[in-house]
Parts: C-alpha cells; sequence; structure tokens
C-alpha cells in the first residue's frame, strides 16, 4: 500500500473552548504530487482541515502526516494562500512576494541572491497580471489584487506543498478562470502537492484530482471523488458533458447534506 505525501487517518480537531469538534474522523491521503479540492457548506471544517496539514491546529484526535513526519515541520517548503489576504502593510509587493524566499534561505543566502529572487518574484508577478504593481503596497490594490499577490507568494519559493484556501474568492468569474489556468500550468510543471478549498465546485472539479465532499459541522467526509478528466483542463472543457456530469454530481451530494442537515433541526430543538 502507498502512503500519501499528507495522511490524515480518522483525524479529528476540537478547538479548546467548543463543545463541539470542528472536525471528525477526517481520513484522506493525498499522493506526492496529487491535488485534491475540500468542498461543502460554510463552517463545515475545511479551514480548520488545512490549518491541521499547515500545522497550525494539532489534531486533538487521530493523526495527520505531512511528508512522513510532524505537519509543519517543513516550514520553508509550504506555501499558503487564505481567503484574506495576509499582506503586509508596510511591505511593497515584491517584498511581500519575497518573503518565503527571506525565510527559507536566511538572511545571508538571501542577500547573496537577491538579484535573482527578485527577477524570480517580478516574472511570477507579471505572469498573474501584476507587473505594475510590484513596488505599490498592499493596501493601494483591490481585494482581487491582494488575492493573486498573495497566491505568488504562496508559489515563489516553488514548495512541496501548496494549501489553497479560497484564493479566488475576491476575484471576478473571469479573472478566476484565467488563473485556474495558471495554477494548473504551475502544477503541471513544478507538481507541488496541492490541497485547495473551495465553494466553487467547477473550480474544484477543473484543479482537482479528487474532490472530497464535507458534510455540516462537525465536519465529516461524506463523499469521494475521483476526477478523471484528461489535462490540461480548460474553461471550454467545463461545458462539456462529461465536466458537467461531474459537477452535477458533487451538487447533488451538497444538496443531500443540507437537506440531511435541515431534517435533523427539529430534533435539536
Ligand atoms: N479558532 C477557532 N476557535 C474555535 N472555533 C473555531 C475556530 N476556527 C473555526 N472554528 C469553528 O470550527 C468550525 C469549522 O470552521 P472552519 O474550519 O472555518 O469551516 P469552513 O472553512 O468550512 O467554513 C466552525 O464551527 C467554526 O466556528
Ligand atoms: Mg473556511
Amino acid at each position: 500500500m502507498s502512503v500519501g505525501f499528507i495522511e490524515l487517518d480518522q483525524a479529528t480537531l476540537r478547538y479548546p473552548r467548543s463543545e463541539t469538534p470542528a472536525v471528525v474522523d477526517i481520513s484522506l491521503s493525498v499522493p506526492s504530487g496529487g491535488s485534491v479540492a475540500l468542498v461543502g457548506p460554510s463552517g463545515c471544517g475545511k479551514s480548520s482541515v488545512l490549518r491541521l496539514i499547515a500545522g497550525l491546529e494539532t489534531a486533538t484526535g487521530g493523526r495527520v502526516t505531512v511528508g512522513g513526519g510532524a505537519p509543519g515541520a517543513a516550514r520553508g517548503a509550504v506555501g499558503v494562500a487564505f481567503q484574506k489576504s495576509t499582506m503586509l502593510d508596510w511591505r511593497t509587493v515584491l517584498d511581500n512576494v519575497l518573503l518565503p524566499l527571506e525565510v527559507v534561505s536566511g538572511p545571508t543566502g538571501f542577500r547573496a541572491r537577491r538579484a535573482e529572487y527578485r527577477e524570480r518574484a517580478l516574472a511570477l508577478l507579471a505572469r498573474l497580471g501584476l507587473g505594475e504593481y510590484a513596488h505599490r503596497y498592499p493596501w493601494e490594490m483591490s481585494g482581487g489584487m491582494q488575492q493573486r499577490a498573495s497566491l505568488c507568494r504562496a508559489l515563489i519559493h516553488e514548495p512541496d506543498l501548496l494549501l489553497l484556501d479560497e484564493p479566488f474568492a475576491a476575484l471576478d468569474a473571469f479573472t478566476r478562470e484565467d488563473l485556474w489556468g495558471l495554477v494548473q500550468s504551475i502544477w503541471q510543471e513544478r507538481r507541488p502537492t496541492t490541497v485547495l478549498v473551495t465553494h466553487d465546485l467547477r473550480e474544484a472539479v477543473y484543479l482537482a484530482d479528487t474532490v472530497y465532499v464535507f458534510s455540516k459541522g462537525p465536519g465529516r467526509i461524506v463523499h469521494r471523488e475521483a476526477i478523471d478528466l484528461p489535462r490540461p483542463r480548460t474553461v471550454e472543457g467545463t461545458f462539456e458533458p462529461a465536466f458537467v456530469e461531474y459537477v452535477q454530481r458533487l451538487r447533488g451530494h451538497i444538496v443531500e447534506v443540507r437537506e440531511t442537515d435541515a431534517d435533523k433541526e427539529p430534533a435539536h430543538g
């Protein structure tokens, strides 16, 4: 049996001052270089699972391993982009994007390679349509631009592990679809093991090899769908029957989760 790069074995997380756990018995395995998406109603614990994988929270039950060890052990090898931009306001966009390289290389190593890193960061910013904004400050940019800058920062050090928490939420539909293609091509080039949290089922089917559907809180995995569509996937392809069928099937599971929940409500008083 092959062991995944990310392994969750019946992982449960109960936050310190909460009565009920955020997620219960989460078992999932992501092979090295694989790409999975987590979908489900809000509050079902998707971000909590990302936090477990990032090592920002520790499972209160079960086991979580990343690269065979404790999550968060290899700090530099992780790229993270969250829904809310976490850019530092006193640094330019370029200096924000360079931050992971500073962390990975250390001060001396970073100074020695600063020119090369700068070029790399400027090229990536240009690829994400932010070439002209490198020397601006985060607070001078729209939410969508900040999200794209966060994505640059998540990718710049070519991490082995990429954790994306609704990274495209603040973007208009067209920009979002452009970025699906971009993230897919970067993924195909470098194959970071990727976990994407999203509300958008088309986005999940476009980007992931496997989609996990979560029930409402406390979150459990209620369905796992392997997406057997050729790559590279395209926006045009999202309108083809095979693609639409996946989206509808996932939608059916989400509807089921929400209905089951509504049925339970009277019993809870
Ligand atoms: N730091 C925290 N402390 C206590 N409860 C939390 C914390 N973060 C999230 N929760 C709770 O855990 C549950 C799952 O939240 P979250 O993982 O953010 O869900 P999702 O990302 O699917 O919307 C929610 O009930 C939320 O209120
Ligand atoms: Mg969330």
